[in-house]
């Protein structure tokens, strides 16, 4: 690996507090099947609290929402693995990117390489979730990654009792993805021509 193709560090959140959750697997799987210019670190949200504006300052910010901005700010890419609850965006998740979106238009995610992907054990796979997480990731100024969608339907059938992604149209549709994550992610990182 040169400097051109450096590995490459993604920030993995998933909307799902959940031992056993889909969308956790579904992240697990991806930081398998990333290319080796990239590496992809989970953040868990679970000690993310509920958004209070009275909090989001420098002296009084939540240190695990501290530790989440920092994250982001460091990583050349997010990943978003999304559950569907009620067909939109968890809570869990939109309240962890409500932190994150401040100050808004200067936050860490503005500019930032985005990808998306959602599991859920019904027929839709978390499509209407993502199509709403699309909105907010246009408020935040993130480059979301143009792309049809990674749509993980009936994730009962896709996971094997372990817990690991066994599908392997799955998976390389997966792995197919991750490449083009690693393309954009350059592509948007890379200096403005003079
Ligand atoms: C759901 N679920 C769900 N599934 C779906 O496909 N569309 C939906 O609108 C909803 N709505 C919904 C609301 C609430 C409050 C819950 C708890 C669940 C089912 C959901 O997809 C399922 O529980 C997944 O397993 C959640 O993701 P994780 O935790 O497995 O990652």
């Amino acid at each position: 690996m040169d400097a051109t193709n450096r590995q490459l560090r993604v920030l993995g959140i998933a909307g799902s507090l959940r031992r056993e959750s889909y969308n956790r697997r579904l992240l697990a799987a991806a930081a398998e099947l990333a290319p080796e210019t990239m590496r992809i670190d989970p953040f868990d949200l679970s000690a993310i609290p509920l958004y209070n504006g009275d909090l989001d300052n420098d002296e009084a910010r939540p240190e695990p929402v501290r530790a989440l901005k920092d994250a982001i700010t460091a990583a050349d890419a997010v990943l978003f693995v999304t559950p569907e609850y009620n067909h939109t965006v968890p809570g869990v998740l939109q309240n962890a990117i409500d932190w994150a979106s401040r100050p808004g238009g200067k936050s860490p995610l503005a500019g930032k390489p985005v990808g998306m992907m959602g599991a859920s054990p019904g027929a839709i796979g978390s499509a209407r979730a993502q199509q709403q997480l699309k909105i907010v990731l246009f408020s935040t100024l993130s480059h979301l990654m143009p792309h049809a969608g990674i749509v993980v339907y009936m994730a009962g059938e896709k996971f094997d009792a372990y817990g690991k992604l066994t599908f392997e149209p799955t998976r390389k549709f997966i792995t197919a993805y991750l490449q083009q994550l690693d393309a954009w992610t350059r592509r948007m990182s890379a200096p403005p021509v003079s």
